[in-house]
């Protein structure tokens, strides 16, 4: 039910100078989505009536992705006054004018704050009747950030930046971590008066702090249980940090729900992918995008599957697969790579260094070793012989190849598209198929064999194979055995 008196404002203007990427800092992917959808995720868990992003470096990319992931979030563009007191007082200007509910304020590059977290922060904040709620952090090293003063009753005076504080204030170790509560009201009324004569020169949302209890209005600091769910991720190594952390969360979801993983260290799976029952997944596995996996299925070692759908029972070893379906009780691998558009029917084979592209492989059949089929239909029951290609491109346009039911190729061969295979076909080994073969017909297209008797003793004397085949002739000659 939505809270009519609750806003959340995601902060995302800053520039994430320290993650040296051309890609916006809250655009890098933790579990398969941007960072800011983590948090747009959380904040719509707590159900508010508006949840605003304020956006600057960036704006285009990033407020496409808020689009994208919460379509009715406020973008609110920040100008050229630096701070987070700035980005919060704009927030606070575009809701309407009557709202005078409470403000949750998160950064966008906190992906593990989770809603329980900011949901008992927000009852606290309601329980005390405070003006602000700070969600706190003890830290052993505090560097950096800004510092929870207290008075001698423990009361909360002041929020003091790191760049700002003095020894004292430094030797503190209960931080600011970024997220909070405000009274809307007290934001309207003190974000105004804020400057930026600091060490920074922004205009500091903390600020707020020492203004609130200049008015004596309640302010309160809550520290968070566990630190992690309120890391930053500042540069690459935070980021793999919080991903890691993340992925360990996804992986023991899948396993409390019966899923066998030997190595969660090693299986990578994306908060999007789904994994049915007593499914069993091997190391160094990336499930990824809008995979599904069905029960009983086992999924890797060394398996790599995007967007993937993947049937009850089926096998699927060390391959590499993309948009591919596969369906129950196949197998594939080891070593395939399923491009996109490859589904491959039920207790159907893709095998040992096959590529597929976008190729309907049907129920039963197989491509069992060393082949290329792309752009081909193949019907149920066949097998297709080891080393097979389809040679599907002229150089300008693809074609396709259709295959029936019942077939068996040979060994080597070559299926120039367009070209269609009957039902029940064969065709020898190293044939080239480039016309249409009717049903139940053997294709064949090699010239036939010639021996030259005695070629290697008359061109190669005296070599080994010489030799060799002198001792095999002698050996001809000799009576047989009684
Ligand atoms: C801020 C807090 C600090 C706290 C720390 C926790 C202030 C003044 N300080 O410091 O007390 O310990 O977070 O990580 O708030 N942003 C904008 N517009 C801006 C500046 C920043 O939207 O003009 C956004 C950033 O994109 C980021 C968030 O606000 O998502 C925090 O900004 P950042 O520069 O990381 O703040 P800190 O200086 O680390
Ligand atoms: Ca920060």
């Amino acid at each position: 039910m939505t809270d009519f008196r609750l806003a959340v404002v995601v902060l995302a203007a800053g520039e994430g100078t320290r993650m040296r990427s051309r890609r916006a800092k809250v655009l890098h992917p933790i579990a398969g989505l941007p960072m800011i959808a983590h948090v747009l995720a959380t904040a719509r868990h707590l159900e508010p009536a508006y949840v605003e992003v304020v956006v600057r470096h960036q704006r285009d990319e990033v407020s496409a992705a808020v689009r994208e992931y919460l379509e009715d979030a406020i973008v609110v563009d920040q100008d050229e006054v630096p701070g987070t007191g700035r980005a919060v007082e704009l927030a606070v200007q575009a809701l309407p004018a009557d709202f005078d509910g409470d403000v949750v304020v998160v950064s966008g590059d906190v992906p593990l704050l989770d809603a329980v977290t900011l949901g008992s922060l927000l009852e606290q904040h309601r329980a005390a009747a405070a003006s602000a709620t700070i969600l706190s952090a003890v830290l052993d090293d505090a560097t950096g950030y800004g510092r929870i003063v207290r008075d001698a009753d423990g009361s909360v005076t002041a929020i003091v930046e790191h760049k700002d504080a003095d020894d004292t204030v430094r030797a503190i170790t209960e931080v600011n971590s970024g997220s909070y509560v405000f009274a809307a009201s007290a934001l309207r009324e003190l974000l105004p008066r804020i400057g930026t004569a600091n060490a920074q020169g922004e205009k500091y949302l903390t600020d707020v702090v020492a203004l609130l209890r200049e008015a004596s209005a309640p302010v309160a600091a809550v520290p968070v249980s566990e630190n992690w769910r309120v890391a930053g991720v500042n540069d690459r190594s935070q980021l793999a940090e919080q991903a890691a952390r993340l992925n360990a969360m996804i992986v023991r979801g899948h396993q409390l729900n019966g899923v066998t993983i030997h190595d969660p260290a090693s299986t990578w799976i994306d908060l999007t992918v789904t994994i049915g029952q007593d499914a069993e997944i091997w190391p160094n596995t990336r499930l990824a995008g809008a995979t599904t996996i069905d029960r009983d299925a086992t999924i890797g070692p060394d398996t790599t599957l995007v967007d993937c759908e993947i049937g009850e029972g089926a096998v699927v070893r060390r391959t590499d697969a993309t948009l591919a379906v596969v369906e129950a009780y196949a197998e594939v691998g080891p070593f395939a790579y399923l491009r996109p558009g490859t589904v491959l029917r039920g207790g159907g084979k893709i095998g040992t260094f096959v590529e597929t592209k976008n190729s309907v492989i049907g129920r039963g059949s197989k491509v069992p070793h060393l082949s290329y089929i792309g752009d081909a239909e193949v019907g149920e029951k066949s097998n297709i012989g080891a080393g097979t290609i389809t040679a599907n491109y002229d150089g300008v346009a693809k074609h396709r190849t259709t295959v029936g039911s019942h077939v068996r190729t040979g060994s080597h061969n070559v299926f120039v598209a367009p070209v269609t295979i009957g039902d029940g076909v064969y065709s020898g080994a190293g044939t080239v198929i480039r016309k249409d073969v009717p049903a139940g017909a053997l294709a064949i297209n090699v010239a036939p064999q010639r021996n030259v008797d005695g070629w290697v003793a008359a061109n190669r004397p005296g070599t080994a194979a010489a030799e060799a085949a002198a001792a095999a002739s002698a050996g001809d000659d000799a009576p047989a055995a009684e």
